[in-house]
């Protein structure tokens, strides 16, 4: 696939570099130095290169949107017309010193990404992992047991093409549901990433849902 970064740091820097790994043709944008970008390309040792938010979401077979809540509008206004576009958003909606999530509870960054641009395609995903586990994950891919990730989003082929990234990257995929359930994944990730940066002897996270008929 032909995937465009939105947005070229610790997520959208190494989600692309991976993509390109793992063999699909990566266009790096959105950073605030155009060097930062063309060594982002450089190193990801594939198929990739650096553009800009314009060129990165022309011909995308899907969007990666990754970059911090305030940067949000600049970086869609800077990408053109996205309408009929996949979008897989990592963004969470978080105030300027990162503390709290801005939307919640009764809706979600995910939800409000959708009202600014209703005909593009959402799937919230990666937004659960803290970015430094994703080289690592990516290297022991070929292991049996993946870790999961938990993704949502309303439309069934963007959800494919989320699946097939996630898959790549060495996660299995976890189909949350639809859109809406980004309420409950984005504070989720505040939760991973709380007791991730505990260091060492912090819990380790594991879960396992059942299923009750
Ligand atoms: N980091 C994580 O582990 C993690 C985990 C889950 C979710 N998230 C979410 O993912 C999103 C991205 O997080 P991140 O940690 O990757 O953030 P980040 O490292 O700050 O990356 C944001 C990107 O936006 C670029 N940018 C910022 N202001 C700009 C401007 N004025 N003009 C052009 N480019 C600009 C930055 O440029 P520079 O590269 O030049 O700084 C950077 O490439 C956020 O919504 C965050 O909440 C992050």
């Amino acid at each position: 696939m032909r995937i465009g970064i939105l947005g070229s740091g610790l997520m959208g820097g190494k989600l692309g570099t991976l993509f390109a790994r793992a063999g699909h043709e990566v266009v790096f944008s959105y950073a605030r130095s155009q060097e930062k970008l063309n060594r982002l390309a450089r190193d990801a040792r594939g198929n990739a290169r650096a553009g800009t938010p314009r060129e990165a979401a022309e011909e995308a077979d899907a969007v990666l949107l990754a970059v911090h809540w305030s940067r949000m509008d600049d970086v869609l206004k800077q990408a053109g017309d996205l309408s009929g576009k996949v979008i897989v958003t990592c963004s969470l909606p978080m105030n300027a010193d990162n503390t709290e999530l801005v939307v919640a509870h009764m809706s979600s960054g995910a939800e409000a990404l959708a009202r600014k641009v209703p005909k593009a395609r959402i799937v919230s995903a990666f937004n659960t992992v803290p970015s430094e586990l994703l080289f690592g994950v990516f290297q022991a891919r070929r292991k049996a047991a993946r870790p999961s990730l938990v993704y949502c989003g309303d439309d069934s082929a963007s959800k494919g093409i989320a699946t097939a990234l996630i898959r790549d990257l060495g996660f299995d995929p976890v189909d949350a549901g639809p859109l809406r359930i980004a309420r409950y994944t984005e504070p989720f990730a505040l939760l991973v990433a709380q007791l991730a940066y505990e260091g060492k002897g912090g819990p380790e996270l594991a879960y396992r849902f059942e299923r009750f008929d």
